[in-house]
């Protein structure tokens, strides 16, 4: 197991599997701090949350709880502060993040922004191109291979960074927002689409959303973040069978469980900001409020 140590006592590190139950994340107390004395900042945690192999958690929180950072911290991209969060993997680069900002390069083209994960695996280059060129399809940017990211719309941008994420085929899916700039019926495209590729082959997903309805319909286990710092306040399983189709969507079960996490998360939206907006108005609808208060933060 190799595990880097920071500074103030956090770790993060990929622990070998098979050293305790199927998890494949694994955090402990992790905790965030940006900056130091007045101006510090604790962004997360204490949190505690494992992930099983193949399982799918969405996170729901107010705007500024820590999600991105926390996200950050299992992608070995930032320490935390105290703490710690491991990752259980069968590979050397077991997770592929999307970013909330798509997180792609100006300067690269779209096939090679798709390729660039596949690039630094050593995946020989012909291969490469091709698995590139599949996502790019599957994403329905086929005639977009040559194209810079400047020349796309937001949605376009946010579709190549999943293509990235999903043509290394990696073990563990870390995706912050993937699904924001998409309309509806692109989402609900991606969503079936992320479902069956994750169910056919076992993949683990931790899958941040400010959507409660896409988390009910995505999830196998909804966490209710807190407001800053973050902490887990609830987790409900969402208890529909799958596909989570229209029929189920529109149910009044699924309006009385989406109810129940709204009152969850209700006390801490409206706590992320002080009698502003939409999001502190007791009759927002849910969405909305999520919606609004994440913008708020952007
Ligand atoms: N690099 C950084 N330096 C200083 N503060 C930071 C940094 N990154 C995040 N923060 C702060 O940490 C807190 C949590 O930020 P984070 O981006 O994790 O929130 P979030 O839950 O993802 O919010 P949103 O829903 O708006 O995306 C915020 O107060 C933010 O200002
Ligand atoms: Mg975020």
């Amino acid at each position: 197991m190799s595990v880097r140590a920071s500074a103030d006592g956090g770790t993060v590190g990929l622990a070998e599997p098979g050293s305790g139950e199927r998890a494949k994340i694994r955090a402990i107390a992790t905790e965030r701090v940006f900056g130091r004395g007045a101006k510090a900042v604790h962004a997360l945690g204490p949190l505690d949350l494992t992930v099983s192999e193949g399982e799918f958690v969405c996170v729901v929180g107010p705007s500024g709880c820590g999600k991105s950072t926390f996200l950050r911290i299992v992608a070995g991209l930032t320490r935390p502060t105290a703490g710690k969060a491991e990752v259980l993997a069968n590979s050397p680069n077991p997770a592929a993040m999307i970013f909330q900002d798509y997180g792609i390069y100006p300067w690269k083209t779209v096939e090679a922004n798709v390729r660039f994960g596949l690039d630094i695996r050593g995946v020989p280059r012909k291969e490469a191109r091709e698995r590139a060129r599949t996502w790019l399809d599957r994403m329905g940017l086929g005639d977009f291979a040559n194209a810079y990211p400047r020349q796309l719309s937001g949605g376009m941008r946010q579709r190549v960074s999943i293509a990235r994420a999903l043509a290394v085929e990696p073990e563990i899916l870390l995706m912050d927002e993937p699904f924001a700039a998409l309309d509806a019926q692109l989402r609900t495209i991606l969503q079936d689409e992320l479902l069956a590729i994750c169910q056919a082959e076992r993949r683990t997903v931790l899958f941040v959303t400010h959507s409660l309805e896409e988390a009910i319909v995505l999830g196998d286990r909804v966490v209710v973040m807190s407001a800053r710092p973050g902490r887990i306040l609830a987790e409900r399983i969402p208890p529909f069978p799958r596909p989570r189709s229209a029929e189920v969507r529109e149910s009044a079960e699924f309006a009385a469980f989406r109810g129940e996490l709204w009152a969850l998360l209700r006390g801490e939206v409206e706590a992320d900001g002080p009698g502003q907006g939409t999001a502190n108005r007791p009759t927002a609808e849910p969405e909305a409020a999520v919606a609004t208060a994440a913008r708020k933060g952007a």
